[in-house]
């Protein structure tokens, strides 16, 4: 698959069979954008819905959710797990006000650096708010490019890493950031899944490697070499 087509193909499969209508979708407020791919971090998109309506509920917007003390923020995250996301959250919101004004910044190298974001998650937010070109990486992509592309690298090892993070920025389309990214997340959530990925609902069916050397199961590697 070349690296044009493979951009391509996917804006064309995310615009016809993804998903348009998450709760964080059809919206270019950072604040929501960033609140939802904070709880996608570690958690599941069908546990994720319900406490992110509850939370923008009592927290419609950045400057709310700066003002409101911390243990009453914890029990809107009660359930979720991963509560540390949740104190960074926290902080997050207060520097944002403070530093920012309330708007959160659109460069995803400025986002990186607020607590609770990482490099894929500072890159989901930059592209969905402001359609900036920034690549994503994390689990469920890495899978993706490891079976089309038969990267044999660990994701886990420092090269293996290297490699998969300049693939992610070689393969990123020019334009149409928003249906690529989500594209990605949507194919290795529905389709492109751990254990028995639904190969023939799959765009990249005829050019995958791992599907074409009968190596899906090996694929991504796991352990480092
Ligand atoms: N996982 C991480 N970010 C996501 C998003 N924006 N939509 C669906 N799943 C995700």
């Amino acid at each position: 698959c070349s690296d044009t087509s493979f951009a391509e193909t996917l804006v064309a499969w995310q615009k016809r069979h993804g998903r348009h209508s998450l709760p964080w979708q059809n919206t270019r407020d950072a604040y929501r954008i960033w609140l939802s791919e904070i709880m996608l971090q570690q958690t599941q998109v069908a546990t994720v819905i319900p406490y992110y309506l509850r939370f923008l509920e009592s927290f419609p917007d950045v400057f709310t959710l700066a003002v409101c003390p911390l243990d009453e923020v914890m029990k809107y995250w009660s359930g979720l797990g991963y509560y540390s996301r949740a104190r960074n959250l926290h902080k997050c919101a207060q520097i944002v006000v403070r530093e920012y004004g309330g708007e959160f910044p659109a460069d995803p190298a400025v986002l990186e650096k607020l607590p609770g974001i990482g490099k894929s998650t500072a890159a989901a937010i930059a592209v969905f708010s402001s359609g900036v070109r920034a690549a994503i990486l994390d689990g469920n992509v890495v899978r993706v490019f490891s079976r089309v592309f038969g990267i044999t690298d660990s994701p886990e090892g420092k090269e293996g890493k290297k490699r998969l993070w300049k693939l992610a920025y070689k393969l990123l389309p020019e334009t149409d950031l928003e249906a690529y990214t989500q594209g990605l997340m949507d194919l290795g959530a529905t389709v492109c899944v751990r254990s028995k990925p639904d190969c023939v609902r799959c765009p990249f069916t005829g050019n995958c490697v791992a599907l074409s050397e009968n190596r899906i199961a090996e694929l991504p590697v796991r352990k480092v070499k």
